[in-house]
């Protein structure tokens, strides 16, 4: 896909977030490597802790069809300046694709783009479970 379709999609995500305590939308549209796309927006709830992000619910759609490469991630906020992942969201998605890049868009549009391994360098992985096998 182009990646203007993509940050579309993310923008477009930003309508269904369901942000009543922060009023903080945010949207996310995340390409596979098989070129498939699936979209996210951060859902809240009433006991704070139990809300998830935009990139978390993208790729958590994602596993959950069965897709685990991905190429890159737009993610959109209403923000003045790019809106980067939350510590959380970066070893979320270290954990399937350690490579992809991630493209942070500002509500004018402006642009940051990340390799993931830039934002969560050394990020924790399954290989470093092995010593309690
Ligand atoms: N949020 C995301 O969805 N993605 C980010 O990259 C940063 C933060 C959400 C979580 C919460 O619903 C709101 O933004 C305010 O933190």
């Amino acid at each position: 896909m182009e990646l203007e379709e993509l940050k579309r999609l993310a923008v477009g995500m930003l309508e269904r977030a369901y942000c009543p305590y922060s009023h903080f939308p945010v949207g996310a549209a995340l390409e596979c490597a098989d070129g498939s796309v699936y979209t996210g927006c951060n859902i809240e709830n009433a006991s704070y802790p139990v809300g998830t992000c935009a990139e978390r619910t993208a790729v958590s759609t994602a596993v959950s069809e069965g897709k685990k490469h991905f190429v890159r991630i737009v993610i959109a906020a209403k923000t003045e300046k790019p809106c980067v992942p939350c510590g959380m969201c970066r070893q979320f998605m270290h954990e399937f694709s350690p490579d992809m890049e991630v493209i942070c868009l500002s509500q004018s549009g402006e642009e940051r783009r990340f390799a993931l391994r830039e934002l969560l360098p050394h990020g924790f992985e399954g290989s470093s479970l092995d010593c309690c096998k």
